[in-house]
């Protein structure tokens, strides 16, 4: 069953009014330096062989720029890989072989209203591949740490840039989730436009969702364990 395809979701998606947060940050999407940030931020990878063969690998590949939405990465690849299936986490950066997965779920972090950019770019680049293989995109942002229908909707409305980077890749579901606002993971300046306009810290991910997201993801996909 499709969540929704890309067609549906252009003619059904309306035009956001108000502020949304990524107009509130428009700008301070800047890179941040490391320097500037209170902590090492750090963007995990991890793989895991499966048990069986012939069965071909999944790919959990995100984007990020603080380093939580790896982490959420992890744990979908932990659950996938619980079946025995093999899995590689990536940062988008790092992936060099796309040919040998089955199965691709493709996250970012939004920043400044969209996915960022390194994702978008990599679906973009790589959709003549990934349109023959199931495909599943997740997002981590502010905006889902309160999942009321508007948010919800606005949250789609942020993984809209990516479907039109990418047009024809049809994703077979779009996770939407909440995310982290760590101060400390920000450069100064980046906080403070932040907390000037009302941002609060925290961790607002439902680890509860994410796995039973990678869960219904495994099936949804196709993905095959060993035995
Ligand atoms: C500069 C900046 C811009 C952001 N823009 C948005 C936004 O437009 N909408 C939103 O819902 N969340 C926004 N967020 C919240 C992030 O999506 C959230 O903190 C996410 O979990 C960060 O993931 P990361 O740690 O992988 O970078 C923003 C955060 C930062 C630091």
């Amino acid at each position: 069953m499709k969540d929704m395809t890309r067609r549906e979701f252009i003619s059904k998606a309306s035009r956001i009014s108000g502020m949304s947060l990524g107009m509130f940050v428009a700008g301070s999407g800047m890179p941040l330096p490391a320097t500037l940030r209170a902590v090492q931020v750090g963007f995990p990878e991890k793989s895991w062989e499966g048990r069986g063969s012939g069965a071909g690998r999944t790919l959990v590949a995100y984007d990020s720029k603080c380093g939580t939405t790896g982490e959420i990465a992890v744990r979908m690849g932990e659950v996938i890989a619980q079946s025995g299936a093999a899995v590689d986490v990536l940062k988008v950066q790092n992936v060099s072989d796309l040919s040998q997965y089955r199965a691709v779920i493709v996250g970012s972090a939004v920043h400044g209203g969209k996915w960022l950019s390194g994702a978008m770019e990599f679906v973009a680049y790589n959709q003549e591949t990934l349109c023959t293989v199931p495909v599943a995109y997740f997002l981590a942002c502010y905006t889902m740490r309160d999942p009321t229908s508007e948010n919800r909707r606005l949250a789609m409305e942020y993984m809209q840039p990516t479907l039109e980077a990418a047009p024809s890749v049809e994703p077979v579901a779009t996770g939407l989730f909440a995310g982290v606002v760590d101060y400390s993971r920000l450069s100064f300046l980046t906080s403070k436009i932040l907390q000037v306009r009302g941002v609060k810290e925290g961790d607002f991910r439902d680890w509860g969702a994410i796995m039973a997201w990678a869960g219904w993801m495994h099936t949804l996909l196709g993905i095959k364990g060993g035995v």
